[in-house]
């Protein structure tokens, strides 16, 4: 089935990049959409990149009008929010949360969102705990399908080095044989092309894709 519009946000990370490779070289996928803050710099004629204002929810919801599916990879970090909790939220949460209310809002048929691995509303980890919050208000909300992946730690090139996760990368993958699938690194190219996977499913309602099935799928 083909696909007209579908809107990416997060483009400018490592798995909307990655995404965005796919769904360019992907024909049932005709017209894609980039809202970023910043522009994508990509030239291709199925691809347009809108630069929005991310705390104007008006902005967030022209940019879903008309398309069929969505994508969000947004997210931030800690030392990017420099260890601010509540910048933390206004990422992870409410930028996601107004995202899916722009999709309930403008009838999208699909939304796809990056949570990740561990994910729980009630953790005492304040990441697992935002990523489990917001996966619990977007159920909520009833969108006709919502499918939210919970990847483990992503296994990739970045432009920026992030200490924490090039530790995990490089220990992680010695342990990898005794590691429960749920927790095993990942690769990043193996996330977004299961995003593509997943955009074509006629999966309805709420879904969580755990890790495992992430790595038994591609
Ligand atoms: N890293 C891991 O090992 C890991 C593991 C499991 C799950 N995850 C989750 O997976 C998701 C994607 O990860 P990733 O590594 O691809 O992310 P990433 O490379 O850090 O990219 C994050 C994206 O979010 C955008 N963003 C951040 N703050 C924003 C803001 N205030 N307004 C608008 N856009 C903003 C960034 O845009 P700019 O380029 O403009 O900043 C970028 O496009 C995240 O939610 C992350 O928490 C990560």
């Amino acid at each position: 089935m083909k696909n007209k519009k579908v809107v990416v946000f997060g483009s400018t990370g490592l798995i909307g990049g990655l995404l965005i490779n796919y769904l360019l070289s992907d024909s049932s996928f005709e017209q894609i959409v980039v809202v970023s803050r910043r522009p994508l710099n990509i030239n291709h004629k199925k691809l347009s990149n809108q630069i929005i204002n991310f705390s104007n929810k008006i902005q967030i919801d022209n940019s879903v009008k008309n398309c069929s599916i969505v994508f969000s990879s947004i997210g931030t970090t800690k030392a990017k929010v420099q260890n601010n909790k509540d910048k933390y939220r206004e990422i992870d949460f409410d930028i996601n949360f107004n995202i899916a209310k722009s999709c309930k809002l403008n009838n999208v048929n699909k939304f796809i969102l990056i949570s990740s691995s561990g994910a729980n509303s009630k953790s005492s980890n304040f990441y697992l705990k935002l990523k489990g919050e917001i996966e619990h208000e977007i159920n909520k909300l009833n969108l006709n399908s919502f499918i939210v992946l919970r990847p483990s730690l992503l296994l990739g090139k970045r432009n920026e080095f992030r200490l924490g996760e090039r530790t995990g990368q490089i220990i992680l993958p010695l342990f990898s044989k005794i590691i429960p699938p749920n927790v095993k690194p990942i690769n990043a190219e193996q996330v977004a092309k299961a995003m593509i996977l997943y955009a074509k499913s006629n999966m309805s309602g709420n879904n969580i894709i755990n890790n495992k099935s992430i790595l038994k799928l591609i």
